[in-house]
Formats: structure tokens, sequence, C-alpha cells
């Protein structure tokens, strides 16, 4: 099947706020001149955004990861989870044909669809709120046959209940996802043959349906705001600075201008983003030792996070005792951060904290591990 891009595009694409912050907090995640592999993240939270997947949403991510635009435009093509025309406004409906729902009642599903939305898939209804494909296995064989709407899994259907379902998000309901045969997870249709003494009543559904049911936001377009953003580590996300550039070769340089250059849109697209500001923490040396103080350096190894590698490059820097790391203020984290060659690496394992305790003659989980010869995280 080719996947090309749609012949209507937009003008332009542009992350909402939130969505911009969570997706430079992905970017945090990948060391310097790495940032390409954030890709899938940021195309499908753009799409998760939009819908779908424009020529500008694709532009703008690629530049965001300082990739050439073909790059991002292989990825987005490569994987059909991407879509690459507009869906239907309030629900894109995913059947999967594959065997057990094939066997199951897949076609009468799609006869519904192609009756209630349009007679081809990814075409739009009349009123542009739906459309449909048919998709591969989604995994779910045991409730087939199922469909995917929004981010959520609809099972055990007929086409009664497709119909039905589409007719309540058309009235902007949300059906409750999961069986709509009454079955409460996969088990066997008569009831639970083993393991009956498991109680089920727990939650009023399954553990994914109660989750889907408590947020009710199955075909709801994300903007970012419906959690916390955080960095991939679980802390705040720090401020984006621009990706380094990576040493590329004069040959590596013409491709990627050449390919820029093909991938350029015919008409008016969206704006590369300008270059991010600098981190707004300024730097600050920390007072720096020459050699360790009498009696030795202390094993910066018991840090987690530290290994033989950093700990030398913390000792060539000027540290070698946990007090000195321990007392570091946040300008001077910044000093020591810019100086090592995976940033983050200090808010992200907290060597602060750690050095505190061993500073104190205390110890840590992994610092008793590491003296134990079980250095595994
Ligand atoms: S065959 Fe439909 S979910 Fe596996």
């Amino acid at each position: 099947m080719l996947r090309r891009l749609h012949h209507d595009q937009p003008e332009s694409f542009a992350f909402t706020p939130d969505n911009q912050k969570w997706a430079e907090a992905q970017i945090t995640k990948y060391p310097p001149g790495r940032q390409a592999s954030a890709i899938i993240p940021l195309l499908w939270r753009a799409q998760e955004q939009e819908g779908w997947l424009s020529r500008p949403a694709i532009e703008a991510v690629a530049s965001m990861l300082d990739m050439a635009y073909i790059r991002a435009l292989e990825v987005a093509t490569f994987y059909f989870m991407f879509q690459l025309q507009p869906v239907g406004s309030v629900a894109h409906i995913q059947i999967c044909g594959t065997t057990s729902c094939m066997i199951c009642g897949a076609e009468d599903l799609v006869a519904v669809c192609k009756d209630k939305i349009a007679a081809r898939p990814h075409q739009l209804s009349a009123d542009g709120k739906f459309s449909w494909e048919e998709v591969e296995c989604l995994g779910a064989c045991a409730n087939a046959p199922m469909a995917q709407i929004g981010k959520d899994y609809y099972e055990d259907l007929t086409a009664d209940k497709m119909g039905q379902i589409i007719d309540m998000l058309a009235k902007g309901d949300v059906p409750t996802p999961g069986p709509q045969n009454g079955r409460y997870a996969a088990e066997p249709k008569k009831g639970l043959t083993s393991l009956t003494e498991f109680d089920s009543g727990h939650t009023q559904y399954n553990a994914s349906v109660q989750l889907a049911a408590d947020h009710g936001d199955t075909v709801k377009r994300i903007d970012g705001s419906e959690a916390p953003i955080l960095a991939p580590w679980g802390a705040a996300a720090p401020t984006f600075t621009e990706a380094p550039k990576r040493e590329t070769s004069a040959a590596q340089k013409a491709e990627a201008a050449t390919e820029k250059k093909q991938a350029k849109p015919a008409t008016k697209s969206v704006d590369k983003p300008k270059a991010k500001p600098a981190a707004e923490i300024a730097e600050s040396e920390p007072a720096l030792l020459s050699e360790a103080r009498e009696g030795g350096a202390d094993d910066l190894k018991l840090l987690k996070g530290v290994g033989p590698g950093l700990e030398k490059t913390l000792n060539e820097l000027g540290f070698f005792h946990f007090d000195q790391i321990a007392d570091w203020t946040p300008e001077q984290v910044a000093w020591v951060d810019a100086r090592l060659k995976f940033k983050g690496r200090i808010e992200r394992d907290d060597w602060i904290g750690q050095a505190k305790i061993l500073a104190s003659g205390g110890t840590t989980e992994f610092a008793n591990r590491s003296k134990s010869g079980n250095k595994k995280t």
C-alpha cells in the first residue's frame, strides 16, 4: 500500500504550549547528538493533538530534532499507526480484520462502517465526524471481533453494537470501552472455569476499562494539559536547549542539503522553530581541589550514576569528596553538568542527596550494594 502525504495540507503546525513542553522534555531523554531518537514519540504526540500527521507537523518535528525533513517523512510513512490524511473530527475507528476477528464477524463491523461512515476506508463521513479503516491484529483476539476507537478497545462487538457506539459518539457521548457482551475481561463466555476464587469485583470494570472510564477521554485529542509535564526520569522538565550539532562530513552535509531541498514544500509551510534560549541557570564554578585531601579521595562510584569513567572526569575537574558534591548550588550543578558528556545525570540520580548522606557518614542502598559487589540498579 502506498503511503503518501495528503493532497490537501494545512498552512502550518504548532504544538500547543503544553505539548511543546512535553516534547522538549522527551528530547532530554536522549544524549546530545541523539535527539533524533525522539522522532516517534514526537510524531505520535503531533498526531494525538491533530488526529493525523500533516506535512507541516512532520517538518516541525524534524526541525525540533535537527533532522532532514526526508528522514522524518520516512518514519511517518513507514509506520501504519501514523495517519497521513485527515481523520474524523470525533473519531477514527480501526476495525481489526485479522483471523480471529474475521472469523467472529469483522466483516459485519466493516459493513456498518461503510454504511454509517463512508464507503471507503480513510474517507471522511459526510459530516466530517468519522473515518474508519481495517487494521491488522490489535492483540485482543480473545475478545474478537473488536475495534480500536481513539485510545481504547471496544471488544466482543456485534454489528448492532458497532452501530450503537457510532451513534453515541455522534451525539457526544463516550461509550464505555471493553467487552460489549457482558464479559469482565477475556474469561470464558460462560464464566470462569478456573481461578474461580478470583474476585472480579474490585472495580466495576477490568483494569484498562476502569482506567479509560475514569479518564472518560476515549476520543479526546491530547493538548498536553492531561498530566504533569515530566522529564522521562520523573523530574520536572529541564529547560530545553537546542541539540548540539554533530560533526558531519562534507558529503553528509551535501546529502542533507539535497534532501532538505527536495523535501521543501511548494506552499508556505511551518516556520522552523527559532533557537531556544540558553539554559536559564547561570553557571558558577564550584570550589575545586587540585588533589584529594589528606586521607585520600572518597569512592565517588558509591554514588548511583557515577561509574569509573565519570569518577575520573570528576577527579579531573577537581572533585574528590562527597562533601564537595553535597554543597553544589544549582548554579554550580549547571557548571558541572556543562562539563559532563551526558547531561542531566546529577539531577536524575540525585547526586547531591546521595552525597549528603555519604558525606555525613550514612549510607545508601546503592552504596551498600556497591560495597558488596552487586552494582545492579
Ligand atoms: S485478530 Fe483481532 S485482535 Fe487479534
